[in-house]
């Protein structure tokens, strides 16, 4: 019942599946685990059920949501596939990757789910869960990540039960995300693939498979942004971030990366040996941990901007943008 103030945290058994698609079916919430970030997941042909989504979340309206299927042949019933989204699919799906193309007339999802916009992302996720959700459920799922929108992304069932509580009928507990940072973007819709967002999957990893670099398109400068999702402030813990600290001040907690960080009374490691990997897969339970009432600010160590640092330093940055005025 939608009365309930709390939602059902199921196994992800067959069972807990089995009721987690009846949920989708009925139009309801379901929170799953991707191997990225949790997934606040609704049945992607129903208006009501996106709008579900964006009222959940408090997200602007103009933020479309990625669309996820079980495989290939599925995005291809929703999207229209280019020689190189066929590329990138082969080489990188079920994956952290997540492609932007031109929506079919046909594809009978929301255009609320789109935000309008002529084109949709699609996304296979690799995680077990996800995959036996979609297999069950039978139809294409948008699951922007299980957060309040602005706030930190959730890596775990209970990161999840405490940002959106209630407002979710269902969540799938799988555990704790293998990656921890959302899908790499790519809109494949202009001459040449454009970055919209980093993320899980490396911008030398896509490189290597096109065999050549990857256009980072930028869409901070004030002008039109391509991807609406990239809001200048975004994933922010309540606390105020500073970056590229070397020390920690008085009243701040620490964010360390690497061997050597300075001594701090409350203090978290995204990885002691300076592993990228293990960074990005800590890094929003780290936030979470950090971010507590008695904490002034979160001083952060700089992180390497290469590999899977550049999508860290991507949502540490907009973590610490100045603030839009709160929302109603
Ligand atoms: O890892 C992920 O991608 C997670 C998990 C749950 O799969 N999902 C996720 O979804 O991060 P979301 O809705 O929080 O992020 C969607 C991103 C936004 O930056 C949005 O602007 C962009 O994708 N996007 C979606 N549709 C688009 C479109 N048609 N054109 C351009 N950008 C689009
Ligand atoms: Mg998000």
């Amino acid at each position: 019942m939608q009365a309930s103030p709390a939602p059902a945290i199921l196994e992800p058994d067959a069972a807990g599946i089995r009721r987690a698609a009846t949920a989708l079916r009925q139009g309801r919430l379901v929170a799953f685990p991707t191997e990225t970030v949790y997934g606040l997941g609704a049945d992607a042909r129903s208006d009501r059920a996106v709008a579900a989504v964006f009222a959940a979340k408090g997200r602007p309206r103009f933020n479309p949501l990625i669309v996820h299927l079980a495989d290939a042949e599925a995005a291809r019933r929703i999207v229209r596939f280019t020689p190189l989204a066929e590329r990138l699919a082969a080489r990188f799906w079920p994956g952290p990757l997540t492609l932007v193309l031109p929506r079919r007339d046909e594809s009978g999802v929301s255009l609320l789910a789109g935000a309008g916009l002529p084109s949709l992302a699609v996304r296979v996720p690799r995680h077990a869960v996800a995959q036996a959700l979609l297999a069950v459920f039978g139809g294409p799922v948008v699951a922007p990540s299980a957060n309040r929108s602005g706030r930190i992304s959730a890596t775990t069932a209970a990161h999840v039960a405490r940002g959106l509580g209630g407002r979710v009928a269902v969540i799938l507990d799988g555990g704790r995300c293998a990656i921890g940072i959302e899908s790499t973007v790519i809109d494949l819709t202009g001459p040449r693939p454009a970055l919209l967002r980093p993320g899980g999957l490396t911008q030398e990893e896509i490189a290597a498979a096109l065999g050549r670099p990857i256009l980072e398109s930028d869409d901070d400068d004030g002008s039109a942004p391509r991807s609406p999702g990239r809001l200048a402030s975004h994933y922010a813990p309540e606390r105020p971030l500073r970056l590229e600290a070397k020390e920690v001040r008085p009243g701040e907690a620490l964010l360390a990366f690497g061997p050597g960080a300075p001594q701090a009374t409350l203090v978290e490691n995204l990885s002691p040996s300076g592993d990228l990997e293990e960074a990005a897969a800590n890094l929003f339970a780290m936030l979470h941990r950090l971010d507590r009432p008695e904490v002034g600010a979160i001083a952060v160590m700089p992180i390497p901007e290469r590999g899977l640092g550049r999508a860290i330093n991507d949502r540490l940055r907009r973590a610490a943008a100045p603030r839009p005025a709160a929302p109603a």
